[in-house]
C-alpha cells in the first residue's frame, strides 16, 4: 500500500471484504494499516471472501470500521432500496455508499438515493417504455465501445434486467437469449416499447 501511495500523484483509496472467512475478520486491522500507509478512503463490502455472495452483508461491521479509522469509510453490500440505503448510512455513520448489483437494470436507484440525501422525495422510476428506451441507449453505447461480438452476449444479461417488472418479461427474455445479432435484439426492444405505448400496462 505504501509503495502504491508513493508511486502515484492521485489519492489512493481501497476496497476490501471483511476477511477471508468468519474466523479471520481482519478488516479493521487492514484499514488501520492502510490509513497509516496514506490510503485516503476505504470501502468495505461486508461479506467474507469465502461467503462470495451468499448470506447478507453485515452492516454492523461497516459501523464498527467507521468507528475504528479516521479516513472516510464507504459502505457496500446489498443496497437495493433508496430509503433503506439512507437508513444504513444513518445507522452506520458511513461517509458514503457504493452500489453494486442493484444498479444493473436499475441505474435510477442512484438518482433516487441522491434525492433523499439532498432532502428531496425520491423521484419515481421512469415508466416501462422509458426504461427500455434507456436500455437501447445502453445497448448502442456498448456496441460502439465493444463491437457486435462482445456487446451482444453482455447485453443479454442487461436487457433481461431492464425487462424486470414489464408484462411478458419471461417470454421476451427467452426470445432475447436466442438472438445472436444486435439488430434483432434492438428490434425486439423497439417492438416491446411500441407495444407498451399502444396498450400501456402498469409496471
Ligand atoms: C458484475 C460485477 C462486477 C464487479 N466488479 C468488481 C470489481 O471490478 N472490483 C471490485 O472491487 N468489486 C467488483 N464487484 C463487487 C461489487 O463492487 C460489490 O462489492 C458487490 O457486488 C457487493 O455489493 P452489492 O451487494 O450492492 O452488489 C463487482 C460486482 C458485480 C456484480
Amino acid at each position: 500500500m505504501r509503495a502504491v501511495v508513493a508511486a502515484v500523484d492521485c489519492p489512493v483509496t481501497m476496497k476490501m471484504r471483511l476477511g477471508w472467512n468468519e474466523n479471520q475478520l481482519v478488516y479493521a486491522e487492514v484499514a488501520k494499516r492502510a490509513q497509516d500507509a496514506g490510503v485516503r478512503a476505504v470501502t468495505l463490502h461486508a461479506r467474507t471472501a469465502k461467503q462470495f455472495y451468499k448470506g447478507n452483508a453485515d452492516w454492523e461491521h461497516i459501523a464498527r470500521l467507521k468507528r475504528s479509522v479516521d479516513i472516510p469509510v464507504i459502505g457496500n453490500g446489498d443496497l437495493d432500496d433508496p430509503h433503506r440505503t439512507i437508513e444504513r448510512m444513518r445507522e452506520s455513520g458511513v461517509d458514503g455508499v457504493m452500489l453494486g448489483r442493484a444498479t444493473l437494470g436499475n441505474p435510477w436507484l442512484i438518482s433516487q438515493i441522491r434525492d433523499l440525501m439532498e432532502g428531496r422525495p425520491a423521484r419515481p422510476l421512469p415508466d416501462a417504455a422509458d426504461r427500455l428506451r434507456f436500455c437501447l441507449v445502453h445497448y448502442r453505447t456498448m456496441l460502439e465501445e465493444l463491437g457486435e461480438a462482445h456487446a451482444v452476449p453482455q447485453m443479454r444479461k442487461h436487457v433481461a434486467l431492464y425487462l424486470k417488472g414489464i408484462a411478458g418479461a419471461a417470454a421476451l427474455r427467452e426470445r432475447l437469449m436466442r438472438l445472436d445479432r444486435s439488430a434483432d435484439a434492438i428490434a425486439l426492444i423497439e417492438a416491446t416499447i411500441a407495444k407498451l405505448e399502444s396498450a400501456p400496462v402498469a409496471a
